[in-house]
């Protein structure tokens, strides 16, 4: 390691994973960059590492043999499976929270029964372990109305009931074991109406240093239809989430649920995402993620101008009150490009060419399910595979970009949503 310059592992494969390791290979603080496993497009900044992120033991390995000064913990999974508190333990500095603040995302119940107790913003829920209990809670509300399987099911847990028919089928699907132990409980909760927005604030336990605003598409088709996926397409910053917005999600959401979780001895350090409904009483928290949203973060790491790597280091050893961020005036948008028939089941294998002729100053692409054999011939792997990720003066500008740099790609398997910022174009044109 050179002197005062630090090696980093980033952990995950997706287009966050790829956007972190282009924002951290910037900066003049880094020795040596490793991602494991990393993805088709992370090998052109980082060193991809074939390393087990369940086996938390090889990775404190890994990082002991590598002198790795800092681990960024990109995906929810070994966040929730306490990989941070394994390296703290072993005196490896981890961005990401604990086992136990990650449950933030790791259970609902747990960040409902928090709000609850912290006097929160969220729809009003019930919390129930046994069938007889939710159906009975159910007779007596109205529908539409949301049944979620309280643990990490992969974005697939949420049921947006239109009829007390249907909400009493989820939770007897959930109960059932549709969606294995993540059901093991769930929450019943009022339906909220409003726009969403995404919010990242950077936490060391004590500080919260507001990061940027975003929203993402997470429907599969053009007009928000079709089934929920990972997210199609993000653009930041959120025009509506204004800076009162901002200020008054601060005092109401996070700085409380900071509080609330130090009590609870579970400070929470990290990137905390606050999936938000903005309704007429004001912004209601959804849902909490203890990581970055991904495709959000592609458009945040594409505005951010400040260095990353201090602003991470000092929400993981608590020096967060010494750091402040540059964000670009620009917006930034990312049209994610899927395999055909995502998000149900697709081929892998199919082959993209051209992404070489994507980049300008304005527009670059960041894979998600990529691998780059030894010829660099780049395959789909996975089901969101490319992240074409612009900036613009203007959304619209942002938007053009990104739809050029899309159609220069050559990838018949592969489809994108073509309407991605479209709330924030009607916006921008009034
Ligand atoms: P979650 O995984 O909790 O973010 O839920 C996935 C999506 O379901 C959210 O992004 C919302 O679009 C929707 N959703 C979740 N909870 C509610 C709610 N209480 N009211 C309305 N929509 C919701
Ligand atoms: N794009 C939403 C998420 O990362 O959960």
């Amino acid at each position: 390691m050179t002197e005062n310059k630090l090696n980093i592992l980033v952990l995950g494969s997706g287009g966050r994973e790829h956007a972190l390791c282009w924002k951290i290979a910037q900066s003049p603080l880094l020795a040596n960059l490793f991602c494991a496993p990393g993805n088709g497009g992370t090998g052109n900044v980082a060193q991809n590492i074939d390393l087990n992120m369940d086996d938390h033991q090889a990775v404190v390995d890994f990082c002991q043999a590598q002198q790795i000064g800092l681990v960024v913990i990109g995906p929810e999974a070994p966040l929730v499976a306490g990989l941070a508190d394994a390296l703290t333990a072993a005196g490896i500095a981890a961005f990401g929270p604990s086992k136990e603040a990650a449950q933030l995302e790791g259970s609902k119940g747990y960040t409902k029964d928090l709000c609850a107790e912290a006097n929160i913003p969220t729809a009003a829920y019930g919390r129930f372990d046994a069938a007889q209990a939710a159906h009975d809670y159910l007779d007596r509300q109205s529908a539409p109305i949301v049944v979620k399987a309280d643990g990490l099911a992969a974005g697939k847990g949420v049921i947006i009931a239109e009829t007390l028919q249907q909400a009493h089928e989820a939770i007897d699907d959930i109960f059932g074991g549709a969606f294995g132990q993540a059901g093991a409980e769930l929450v019943i909760e009022e339906f909220l109406t409003g726009e969403e927005a995404s919010f990242f604030v950077l936490c060391d336990g004590e500080n919260a240093l507001p990061m940027a605003t975003a929203q993402d598409h997470k429907r599969v088709g053009d007009g928000d239809t079709g089934p929920n996926t990972g997210g199609m397409g993000a653009y930041s910053p959120a025009s509506i989430m204004t800076p009162a917005l901002v200020e008054q999600t601060m005092q109401e959401i996070i700085l409380p649920t900071m509080k609330a979780m130090a009590e609870r001895g579970a400070a929470y350090r990290g990137v905390l995402f606050a999936g938000l409904m903005l309704t007429p009483q004001g912004p209601k928290l959804i849902e909490y993620n203890c990581r970055f949203g991904d495709p959000e973060c592609q458009v945040l790491m594409q505005r951010l101008d400040s260095d990353i790597v201090p602003a991470l280091q000092a929400a993981a050893n608590g020096s967060l009150a010494n750091i402040s961020l540059n964000w670009r005036d620009e917006v930034a948008m990312t049209v994610v490009m899927a395999a055909n028939n995502y998000p149900a089941a697709y081929e892998k294998g199919s082959v993209i060419s051209q992404l070489e002729n994507v980049d300008t100053d304005d527009t670059m692409v960041f894979h998600a399910g990529t691998a780059r054999d030894e010829n660099g011939t780049i395959t789909a792997i996975g089901g969101r595979v490319l992240n074409v990720t612009a900036k613009g003066k203007t959304v619209a500008q942002a938007r053009d970009n990104a739809y050029i740099g899309v159609g220069k790609i050559d990838w018949p398997e592969g489809f994108c949503r073509q309407d991605i910022g479209w709330r924030e174009i009607q916006r921008e044109q009034g």
